[in-house]
């Protein structure tokens, strides 16, 4: 019977969704993940907070879980994030070292990481989010301590510990051409030239119920295309509460969204993987971090497809 996986498979598309180790333990929730998806992406649970709570103190057991799950199933895993700003352990927020104690303490996270889960990874994100809206550096404990070159140490030392996986640049709000997005793409121009080992672009794609400029979006990822790079989309979802219509309306709206998306998608060879950031409504981050009632993802808190599920399996 038919899925999104089988329909995405047909057209070389992984099809995927943000989890984490607990939420697979409700049988409901892992038949559902099994049946629609082939790809996962751990939300947090192999973020540095996570798995170097101490310094050179690795703890990878709910990382373990999941992966585990995903191998047990077929799944395949982005790896997510190995460098961002946020979810740091403390003994990096506070730290104070040299800038040669830094580059260490980068190259051990990204080794003892990357090598723990060696073969077990599609893609990592090796960095997250190092740009501002401007397109200036975004200032974080890496960058002020490193200086850009730090992105591509990172690139080097994850490709040291496990050349077969795809290392990915993720970012969000780059979906069209603006100036993040052109850093970016100036960005990676360089680092390919200088032979770093660089696979991919994440488009993160969180988005609003506005949408985006279609027409722009697909120009955007084609000329990350032609630099012979894939090009992901990452952590789809769409921020709801800003619609002033029925919820009826609403859940069409979105449908309508994702459907433009899909379009684009299904249509660009480099987009091998489109993930959500999530499966159901009631478990996205968009609920805490706007404060509202979201309604962002494919699945109702029961388990029903929604509109956007079904926007999504016609365009398929
Ligand atoms: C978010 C997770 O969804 C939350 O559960 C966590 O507390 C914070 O991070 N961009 C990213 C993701 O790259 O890692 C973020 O995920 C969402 C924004």
């Amino acid at each position: 019977d038919s899925s999104l996986k089988s329909f995405a498979q047909l057209k070389n598309k992984h099809i995927g969704i943000a989890t984490q180790s607990y939420y697979v333990n409700d049988s409901q929730y892992a038949s559902v993940l099994n049946h629609e998806f082939d790809i996962i992406t751990p939300e947090y649970q192999m973020k540095m907070g996570q798995v170097q709570p101490q310094k050179g103190v690795f703890n990878f057991d709910e990382a373990d879980k999941l992966v585990s799950f995903a191998t047990k199933n077929n799944l395949l895993i982005r790896g997510h994030a190995l460098i961002w700003h946020q979810s740091l352990p403390d003994w990096v927020v506070n730290g104070t070292f040299t800038k040669e104690q830094w580059i260490n303490i980068m190259k051990d996270h990204i080794t003892q990481t990357v090598s723990h889960f060696k073969g077990k990874i599609y893609a990592w994100d090796v960095v997250n989010e190092a740009f501002w809206q401007n397109g200036a550096y975004r200032p974080t404990v890496w960058y002020d301590n490193i200086g850009p070159e730090y992105i591509e140490l990172a690139f080097k030392f994850a490709h040291d510990a496990d050349p077969n996986a795809k290392l990915f640049y993720n970012d969000f709000d780059t979906e069209v051409t603006n100036d993040r997005s052109n850093a970016i793409y100036k960005m990676v121009t360089a680092l390919k030239a200088k032979g770093v080992p660089i696979d991919g672009i994440g488009f993160q794609t969180h988005l609003t119920i506005n949408g985006v400029n279609y027409a722009e979006m697909k120009k955007n990822f084609q000329r990350f295309a032609d630099l012979g790079l894939d090009t992901d989309i990452t952590e789809l979802d769409i921020v709801t509460h800003t619609f002033s219509g029925t919820q009826e309306e609403k859940l069409q709206a979105q449908a309508e969204v994702y459907s433009n998306i899909f379009d684009i998608a299904l249509n660009l060879p480099s987009v091998k993987s489109i993930v959500f950031w999530g499966m159901k409504d009631g478990q996205s981050w968009l609920n805490k971090y706007t404060g509202f009632a979201e309604y962002p993802l494919l699945f109702d808190n029961s388990y029903d497809k929604k509109p956007a599920y079904k926007a999504i399996l016609q365009k398929l």
